[in-house]
């Protein structure tokens, strides 16, 4: 398949819509990472993108609506505390876990009774699901397991030729996933620390819960199963001032190793490649992914990355690093 890439013109929005309304695959920028749409209430072109990804079946998908009024299309039992947080939050960089209303196919989350539901904020994406006139399920745009991707290149890089179109809107503003948000329990549930901060949402709703293993045993939290943000190099996650201590014997060995730290490093050897990442946490987060696939195409044999705290976005930040490391 010839995979076209589009600048979102409002050209390329009608063919977009078109393809989705006839079945294919979509890429689109939101506000967080590169989404891979398709229309959510369709079982036949959803397992296209499970396809295209490779991604296991039983990881569910999130599925993207305009605004709070399309929520009633796709979940049922909607309490009024979820329609709270979908009022202060949305459109936004925030994924609802709530009950699964008959329309959506089990293929579409998984098999779980509950689905997935978020409105981005970006202007691409929002004309596209109005265009469509459907919901639509996307995961991040990578090939399963890859880094997501936060610009049309690396869509290119993981999905050409598996794809029907490729909307180019730029870099995305966020460059870290949704926060995904279980509504079905009590205390809500913290599935994904995402663009919106734990401190965000406690704000508004009191106690938050943050998933554990137990959470994942019982299968509410699938995504916590899978492998995730792994470039071909090994990633070692290491404390703050510990990279010149750690690349050392790795470089003494003639190896070639990167270094993603937040300060200047007063080590310069061949070998060794330093990527000073921004002590801004919003822009440490756009930057994190791209990070990862600029050092990975390098050829270099790990990549030692400094901890940072986790407070706000450093949360995210944290959890997608200790991903990649594992
Ligand atoms: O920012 C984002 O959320 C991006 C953009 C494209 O919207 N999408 C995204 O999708 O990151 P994906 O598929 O890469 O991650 C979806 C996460 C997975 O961890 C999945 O397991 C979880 O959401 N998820 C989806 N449906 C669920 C459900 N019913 N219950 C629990 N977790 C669910
Ligand atoms: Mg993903």
């Amino acid at each position: 398949m010839r995979t076209q890439v589009l600048e979102a013109t409002p050209e390329a929005l009608t063919r977009a819509a078109e393809v989705i309304r006839a079945g294919g695959l979509v890429a689109f920028p939101t506000e967080t990472v590169y989404g891979l749409g398709a229309n959510a209430l369709s079982a036949a072109a959803v397992a296209k993108i499970f396809e295209a990804k490779e991604r296991p079946r039983g990881n569910p998908l999130i599925v993207h609506v305009a605004d709070a009024t399309a929520l009633d299309e796709v979940a049922v039992r909607v309490t009024d505390r979820a329609r709270e947080v979908v009022a202060i939050f949305w459109p936004g960089p925030l994924t609802l876990v709530l009950e699964r209303a008959a329309p959506v196919p089990l293929i579409t989350t998984g098999g779980l009774d509950t689905v997935a539901v978020r409105a981005p904020a970006h202007p691409v994406a929002q004309a596209l699901i109005r265009a469509a006139g459907r919901p639509l399920a996307a995961p991040s745009a990578n090939r399963s397991g890859r880094p997501s991707p936060t610009r049309a290149p690396h869509v290119v890089e993981d999905l050409g030729g598996r794809i029907e179109l490729i909307l180019d809107g730029g870099s995305t503003s966020v460059g870290l996933e949704s926060t995904v948000l279980d509504m079905t329990t009590e205390p809500p549930t913290l599935l994904r620390p995402g663009g919106v901060t734990l401190e965000q949402l406690e704000a508004h709703l009191g106690r938050v819960r943050l998933a554990t293993g137990d959470d994942e045993a019982a299968g509410r939290s699938p995504g916590l199963r899978f492998r995730h943000y792994a470039p071909r190099a090994k990633v070692v996650l290491i404390e703050a001032g510990a990279g010149e201590e750690a690349v050392v014997s790795w470089l003494d060995g003639g190896k070639s190793v990167a270094l993603m730290v937040q300060r200047s490093v007063g080590l310069d050897r061949p070998g060794l490649r330093v990527r000073l990442m921004p002590v801004d946490l919003e822009a440490y987060g756009r930057d994190l992914f791209e990070a990862l696939r600029e050092l990975d195409a390098t050829g270099v044999e790990a990549i030692f990355v400094e901890g940072i705290a986790e407070v706000g976005l450093g949360r995210a930040i944290m959890d997608r690093l200790r991903r990649a490391a594992s």
